[in-house]
């Protein structure tokens, strides 16, 4: 689905990201983990075309991206980020207004947004404005507008994040119910090793701008790839997954 050849990204004479040969299959659901500044939102900058890479290419479905093909290929996926940059409209239009930017007709965006609503448990909201809304439900409202697009791929940076333990297991579940559903192409960052077992068990593992593992969350988990930085990776998680093992 999308494949990185060679990339480099340099900021401030800084390398940040170096990934020699990533693919991310049609359907895959890959969870990416890694500690802070490790490059896991550069990753999917990258990915997704919101940040071109200094070197390298990046191929989406076998198209190499161009500065001509660039916006239409953006506009075949989606992200959701740790804050939900909602706006100051009812929760139904701000579902709808990614649609309505893509040109998509009336009845049909309504027949989206209502479905949508309804698998993320939001109906109730939708006169809502986004201002007096929890940040689970905010959060809801960013992961509806996402999936009514009917992305290829569906990217998502921390988005449970800034939630507390108990709403965040809650988006969890959802999440992994829809994204069972679909079958979405997805990749979903997150620091935290114990929301990946919710979603998916297959991982890629960043650490100092590369990857430093793709593959099964149980494999790595048991030490299966015990390189110095998968180790040194791994070490915050030793403790909380202790129970897990
Ligand atoms: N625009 C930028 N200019 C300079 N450095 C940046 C920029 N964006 C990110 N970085 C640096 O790149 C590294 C990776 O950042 P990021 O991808 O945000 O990491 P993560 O999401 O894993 O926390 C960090 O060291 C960060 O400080
Ligand atoms: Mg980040």
């Amino acid at each position: 689905m999308i494949r990185l050849k060679d990339i480099v990204l340099v900021r401030d004479k800084k390398t940040i990201l170096q990934v020699k040969d990533f693919h991310l299959a049609e359907g895959e659901r890959l969870a990416v983990i890694g500690p802070n500044g490790s490059g896991k939102s550069t990753l999917v900058k990258v990915l997704a075309l919101l940040e071109p890479p200094t070197s390298g290419e990046v191929f989406f479905r076998g198209e190499k991206v161009t500065s001509k093909n660039n916006l239409a290929i953006r506009r075949r996926m989606a992200v959701v980020f740790q804050e939900p940059l909602l706006l100051n409209i009812t929760v139904f239009n701000n579902v709808a207004q990614g649609m309505r930017f893509r040109g998509i007709d009336a009845e049909e965006i309504q027949r989206r947004v209502e479905y949508w609503l309804d698998r993320f448990g939001i109906t109730a909201l939708r006169n809502r404005k986004p201002l007096n809304l929890s940040g689970g439900e905010a959060q809801r409202v960013s992961l509806a507008r996402a999936f009514a697009l009917e992305p290829e791929v569906i990217f998502m940076d921390e988005p449970f994040s800034a939630l507390d333990f108990y709403t965040r297991m809650e988006l969890l579940e959802s999440l992994g119910a829809r994204l069972a559903e679909t079958g979405a192409t997805t990749v979903f960052v997150t620091h935290d090793i114990n929301e990946i077992p919710y979603l998916t068990d297959n991982v890629a593992a960043i650490d100092g701008g590369m990857i430093a593992y793709k593959g099964r969350l149980d494999s790595l988990l048991a030490g299966e790839v015990a390189t110095p930085s998968v180790q040194r990776l791994l070490q915050p998680f030793k403790k909380s997954m202790l129970h897990l093992l």
